[in-house]
């Protein structure tokens, strides 16, 4: 068939199987980082093998490499499906997948040798950011024109989130990034001092509500309805979902910034949105759900629809927590703990993590030309480690989160403190093992997933499926 009758399920297949291999790389630097927190000698005085320039990779292999992948994987073939139309264009399509690709190999090369700009999600140097932005134009102009060549009237929901994901990241990463090279691998930020945090967390928060929350989301809004084989629950909740959610989320980045030199009304502002966004995060989490709506059954023995609908928990779960931990008084006790750590991963392992995951075990027959995944009796399995995996880290890090928060502040009556810094160290230990084995079992997980996609795609022939040609 020639290329105006098919969709372009090529770039589709390399992102989603690179989606598997990245989460492989990132979760394994992150089961190591965890176990270096237990054994510290782990890192044999190599100053690359530190946790402090592994984390760095750690935080760039899962979010941009391992989400990043699943985002591009899905949202070029919802766009392409929902669109009847095939992807804008098939040259600028592949260059976002090689040019996405250069920027991670190059990401794994400087981070371990030290060359960051310091600025957290946003530690590449110059040069690379020069590439991202490269990459992500062309990401916008294959989106948005395959959006403009559309065959039917309407823009589905996931498409809005999609764009407002696409969007938002040039504008994020255009202003954070604005820094002054001093060498091929030195640049310093043009912002001074307390402005250049608040920019910091205004990019960290919103890559956190449109990196790992608003195109997640889009994933949601087509892969849940598709597996459970229902109409969404409510489109008209899905669009007030979306003006509500991503109108909301702008404001809430100072709470990243309790109890510093930013201005107190800066931070109450952040707090009071970050209390508001709990509605919409959960108007979203419940339209996701009860879309299930009719056909509760369907969970007992679709592991794939397991995946999707836990996620959603977690989603709801992280954006109780997130609320929760950005009024101020609560934050005095969370912020520098473990607890900011086990948030993070709900979120990320939870709902990020698994919600891909679901999507890409729905994807991969579809691209392959397969009836099905090679086992369903693996998926299950896979099910069952990731979620007790993710259970095991969070509980962990909310134990010894609070503990830490307890121990640091706790004095004698004569206003003296009561634990050293070693001793919360010291009480730790425990719960960074639990950790370590949840981590340990979630990765085992994504291992079992590459054995089943190995299988299902070998001998396969790529499927490129026809465009129904009247809309
Ligand atoms: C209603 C939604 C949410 C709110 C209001 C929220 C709020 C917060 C708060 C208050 C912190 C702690 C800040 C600090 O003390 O330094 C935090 C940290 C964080 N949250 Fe959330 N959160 C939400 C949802 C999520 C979700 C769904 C994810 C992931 C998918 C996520 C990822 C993160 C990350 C990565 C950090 C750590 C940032 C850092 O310090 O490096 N959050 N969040
Ligand atoms: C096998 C799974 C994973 C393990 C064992 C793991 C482990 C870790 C460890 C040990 C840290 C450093 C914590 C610290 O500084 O005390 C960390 C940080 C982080 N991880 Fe993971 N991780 C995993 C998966 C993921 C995934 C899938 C994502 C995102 C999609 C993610 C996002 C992050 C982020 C954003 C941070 C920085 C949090 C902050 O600065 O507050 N992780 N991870």
């Amino acid at each position: 068939m020639d290329s105006q009758t098919t969709y372009n399920y090529k770039v589709v297949r390399q992102f989603a199987v690179m989606t598997v291999v990245w989460g492989i790389v990132g979760m394994l630097v992150g089961v190591f980082i965890a176990a270096e927190l237990v054994w510290p000698q782990l890192s044999m005085d190599l100053p690359w093998l530190t946790f402090s320039r592994l984390r760095p990779l750690h935080t760039n292999a899962v979010i941009f490499a391992f989400g990043g992948s699943a985002l591009f994987a899905t949202s070029y073939y919802v766009v392409q499906r929902t669109c009847q139309t095939r992807l804008f264009s098939d040259k600028l399509a592949a260059f976002t997948f090689w040019g996405w690709t250069l920027v991670i190999v190059l990401a794994a090369i400087t981070l371990p040798l030290g060359i960051t700009t310091s600025k957290e999600y946003a530690e590449l140097e110059w040069p690379i950011d020069i590439l991202i932005t490269l990459v992500w134009v062309s990401y916008a102009v294959v989106f948005f024109g395959t959006i403009m060549k559309r065959r039917v009237k309407h823009i589905y929901v996931a498409n809005w989130f999609y764009g407002a994901f696409i969007l938002t990241i040039a504008v994020l990463h255009l202003v954070n990034s604005a820094e002054i090279p001093v060498s091929l691998t030195k640049s310093y930020s043009v912002y001074p001092g307390a402005i250049d945090a608040m920019v910091q967390w205004w990019y960290g928060h919103n890559a956190v509500g449109f990196f790992l929350t608003a195109g997640f989301l889009g994933m949601m809004y087509y892969f849940v309805p598709k597996q459970a084989g229902r109409p969404v629950y409510s489109y008209r909740l899905s669009v007030v979902h979306f003006w509500a959610l991503i109108s909301t989320y702008m404001w809430a980045g100072p709470h990243h910034l309790h109890y510093t030199a930013l201005p107190v009304w800066a931070q109450s502002l952040g707090m009071v949105f970050s209390l508001i966004l709990l509605a919409p995060s959960w108007g979203g989490m419940i339209n996701g759900i009860m879309t299930l709506s009719g056909a509760w059954h369907k969970l007992r023995d679709d592991p794939i629809l397991k995946f999707l609908i836990v996620s959603l928990s977690f989603y709801g779960m992280s954006t109780f927590e997130g609320p929760m931990m950005s009024i101020k008084t609560i934050n005095a006790l969370s912020h520098y703990t473990d607890w900011t750590i086990g948030h993070v991963h709900s979120g990320a392992l939870g709902w990020v993590a698994m919600v891909s995951i679901g999507s890409i075990y729905f994807l991969i027959p579809k691209l392959f030309g397969r009836e099905q995944m090679y086992s369903i009796k693996l998926i299950d399995w896979h099910f069952w480690m990731s979620t007790i995996g993710v259970v095991l880290y969070i509980v962990a890090m909310w134990i010894s989160g609070i503990m830490q928060g307890l121990m640091w502040r706790a004095v004698n009556d004569d206003g003296t403190l009561t634990y050293s810094f070693v001793e919360s160290l010291e009480a730790m230990y425990p719960y960074y093992f639990v950790r370590f084995l949840g981590g340990a079992l979630f990765l085992t997980g994504m291992l079992v997933m590459a054995y089943n996609v190995s299988k299902t795609v070998s001998g396969a022939k790529p499927a490129d499926a026809p465009i129904p040609q009247t809309a």
